[in-house]
């Protein structure tokens, strides 16, 4: 049978979005304006760093110096000393060796578990992981075991009974969705007791739990057996990724790493923004006090999925269709929250996912939660 070459495949596609439609699963995009006098809820922009004078200074330098784009690889195109820059400031900041910077945290991930598995490599990845390391997991080819979401007992169980194989637990540190954190220090030492490598996505701690994230915290970093992955669009608020870790492992994915190798490298603008970003990451506590009193503050005003751990902070929704209608309600009033529905939430339940943002004017963030609130199913 001769295909129909334009109406077969888009009707199939027109039919399923009518499904997700009705199942309250369509997705929009929305316009978003220069200074669009919302009250940011939603982006990840924990310390208000994306429009920091010197982030902008930076930035604006370097494209002046270098252009836009970093207009190939870093391997065809050579390596500018900004990123050189980054890279030896954030392996200080991660407290390991060496770090190499990505075009996204996304592309880190998928480099980073693929780089650590062996053909007989055990893959043990938490329930509740993000979409980049399930799909590293994915495309490493490796057996994979999903535990229950936090629970060293059974990662402990299934490490116990691999036998002689290498095993990888993959976790992320404080979780995207509900904000919670991993009990690292448990996680690690199972790991060490066993053998098994770990591997940290510390994308939302990094800044906010400490200048060097919650793998820094629990005393981790650098260990030989941890590798830790970021990305840089959250508390530098620039964008990139990052995985640091032994020198050995930086080479191994520099001659191999298929994510960094054929990838345009992450533009210089951006590398040197995230680069000052760094300076006042580091220099952030009173910014980290915020964000934590702001989320206890959330946390105390709506129904929230668990305790928040850093800048995330999950509110429970009936089911999807209210979770939009209550998403939409509090954008009329002028406040940007986050709608999470399946399949972006670890289980079936709907969520508003309201994320702490300091450059958000104390007064603001406060009547945002009234918003919120009345707004409310
Ligand atoms: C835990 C986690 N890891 C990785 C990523 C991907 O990072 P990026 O947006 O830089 O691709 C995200 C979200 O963006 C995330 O929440």
């Amino acid at each position: 049978m001769v295909n129909d070459p334009t109406g077969d495949w888009q009707e199939r596609l027109a039919r399923k979005a009518r499904l997700r439609a009705s199942a309250g699963l369509r997705r929009e995009l929305r316009p978003r304006g220069t200074r669009d006098g919302m009250v940011d809820l939603a982006g990840n922009d924990y310390l208000g760093l994306s429009r920091h004078p010197a982030v902008l200074a930076a930035a604006t330098t370097a494209l002046a110096q270098y252009g836009l784009g970093a207009t190939g690889s870093r391997l065809v195109r050579g390596s500018t000393d900004v990123h050189a820059a980054l890279e030896s400031g954030l392996a200080g900041l991660l407290g390991t060796e060496a770090a190499l910077v990505y075009s996204s945290g996304y592309l880190a991930n998928l480099g980073a578990v693929r780089a650590l598995v062996q053909p007989n490599t055990l893959l043990l990845s938490d329930a509740f992981n993000h979409a980049s390391l399930i799909d590293g997991c994915r495309s490493s080819g490796a057996e994979i075991a999903v535990y229950p979401h936090g629970s060293v007992p059974a990662v402990e169980a299934a490490l116990a009974a691999r036998g002689d194989r290498p095993a990888l637990v993959v976790t992320e540190s404080v979780f995207s969705v509900d904000g919670d954190l991993v009990r690292l220090p448990e996680l690690h030492a199972v790991c060490r007791r066993y053998g098994a490598l770990l591997l940290v996505d510390d994308a939302h701690a990094v800044g906010v739990r400490g200048p060097g994230g919650a793998v820094a915290e629990a005393g981790l970093s650098g260990e030989p057996d941890v590798v830790v992955t970021a990305t840089l669009s959250k508390s530098f608020g620039a964008a990139g990724g990052v995985i640091a870790g032994p020198r050995a492992l930086v080479a191994h994915l520099v001659d191999t790493g298929r994510t960094f190798i054929y990838d345009t490298a992450l533009p210089p603008p951006v590398a040197a923004g995230a680069l000052a970003a760094l300076d006042l990451i580091r220099a952030g506590d009173d910014l980290r006090a915020e964000v934590r009193e702001r989320a206890a503050l959330i946390a105390k005003r709506l129904p929230t999925v668990c305790e928040p751990d850093a800048g995330v902070v999950s509110v429970r929704a009936p089911g999807p269709q209210e979770a939009v209608a209550w998403a939409d309600a509090c954008r009329v009033r002028g406040v940007a929250v986050g709608c999470f529905r399946p399949p972006s939430t670890p289980d079936s339940g709907s969520r508003l996912r309201l994320t702490v943002n300091v450059g958000v004017p104390r007064a603001d963030f406060e009547a945002a939660l009234d918003t919120i609130a009345e707004c409310g199913p």
